[in-house]
């Protein structure tokens, strides 16, 4: 059961995409991933950490399973020792393998880690009441929401989103609450992989003289160049990667009307954030070390909802770098810039580069035609 504790909060901790895979027990970049997660409990002392999907390359579970469920025990160690909860959501790659039972199984089955498929069968779409920290009165409700792979159509949309029934099912569990809530929308907080579409109504086309700051929209929004919207706070280093197919999550999170926050994985450099139509939306970016990363700007997401107003939070980013923390892995320069800044460093390095290589084969051929025509006199 959670409770909010003996101060009235309710302290939750985010770690985006860890992308973790099976060389962990020797890799550099695993332990500084997991220094970061035992900074940040040491800072935040949560009462819960999710994991955002993309936890774990899963491929491992289908050859494996009884590995996977080791690494994973690894991975989860610094929380589960501590006697903190862990809520592990499915991102795609955990569907990759094509193994969602195994995984879902893996996770379930770890002491102190929760997933489990609450609606629609083989789906990881659970939900944890909130109670007060008297364990009597429930409060709030956190749903763990499953936002599956890759679409079926992929010249429709790249990515998958929650489907009709997955919806159906929260809008019938939503009901419920309501019910043992006297009749009002109980106050929701939403953790799922790939964010909802209208994450794109926090970003703005960018004026011409925006350009060399902005980045490029994904799927059918590529070709538009996009900024941040006035309001919008945080990081914007890639376009995000919402599916090009809106199925009503957010119309339907807007009906149900408890829904306060959103927060989302996937984006890898994307940490920014704010209200749409009153919900609160959050990109979170990775935790670790793996795949695309933004080097020292690995960061993780606290947030804490308060008991005598369950509806209300706050929430803070913190980056590694920010925890004082050395990191081993990464060279000189990703220690230093974020990923955007070191691309366009390398820009600037390719033009450098072309203008001085279109300098020396001009020389060279103009040497060429004056050599010849000297020789033909
Ligand atoms: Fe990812
Ligand atoms: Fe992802």
């Amino acid at each position: 059961m959670l409770k909010f504790n003996k101060d009235g909060k309710f302290g939750i901790l985010l770690f985006g995409d860890l992308h973790e895979k099976p060389d962990c027990r020797e890799s550099l970049r695993f332990k500084d991933m997991q220094k970061l997660m035992n900074a940040s409990l040491e800072r935040y002392k949560p009462d819960l950490c999710v994991l955002l999907g993309d936890i774990f390359d899963t491929e491992v579970c289908r050859d494996d399973p009884a590995a996977f469920s080791e690494y994973i025990e690894l991975l989860c160690r610094p929380m589960t020792s501590k006697g903190i909860p862990v809520a592990a959501i499915m991102g795609n790659h955990e569907h990759d393998p094509g193994c969602d039972d195994e995984v879902i199984k893996a996770y379930s089955e770890l002491s102190g880690v929760m997933m489990r498929c609450e609606g629609v069968p083989g789906k990881a779409d659970y939900k944890e009441i909130l109670y007060s920290h008297d364990g009597k009165k429930p409060l709030a409700a956190l749903w763990f929401l499953d936002s599956n792979n890759l679409c079926a159509d992929e010249s429709a949309s790249k990515y998958d989103y929650v489907h009709t029934d997955q919806i159906e099912w929260f809008e019938k569990e939503s009901e419920k609450l309501r019910e043992i809530n006297g009749g009002k929308p109980m106050p929701s907080y939403i953790f799922q992989h790939i964010p909802v579409p209208e994450e794109y109504e926090l970003l703005r086309p960018a004026k011409l003289y925006e350009i060399p700051w902005s980045v490029d929209g994904f799927g059918k929004q590529s070709g538009t160049r996009f900024v941040k919207a006035e309001g919008t706070q945080g990081y914007l280093g890639e376009g995000p990667c919402s599916p090009d197919i809106n199925n009503g999550q957010f119309e339907s999170w807007k009906r149900t009307g408890g829904v306060r926050a959103a927060f989302f994985g996937h984006d890898h450099l994307n940490d920014f954030s704010g209200f749409v139509d009153g919900i609160f939306l959050a990109q979170h970016k990775t935790a670790g070390f793996r795949a695309y990363t933004d080097g020292c700007h690995s960061c993780v997401r606290f947030i804490e909802i308060s008991e005598n107003d369950p509806g209300s939070f706050r929430q803070e980013l913190r980056y590694f770098k920010d925890f004082g923390i050395n990191c081993e892995c990464l060279g000189p320069v990703m220690k230093r810039f974020t990923d955007r800044q070191v691309m366009a460093v390398h820009s600037l390095n390719y033009c450098a580069c072309a203008i001085a290589s279109a300098g020396l084969l001009t020389y060279f051929v103009k040497e060429i035609f004056r050599e010849r025509r000297e020789r033909n006199g």
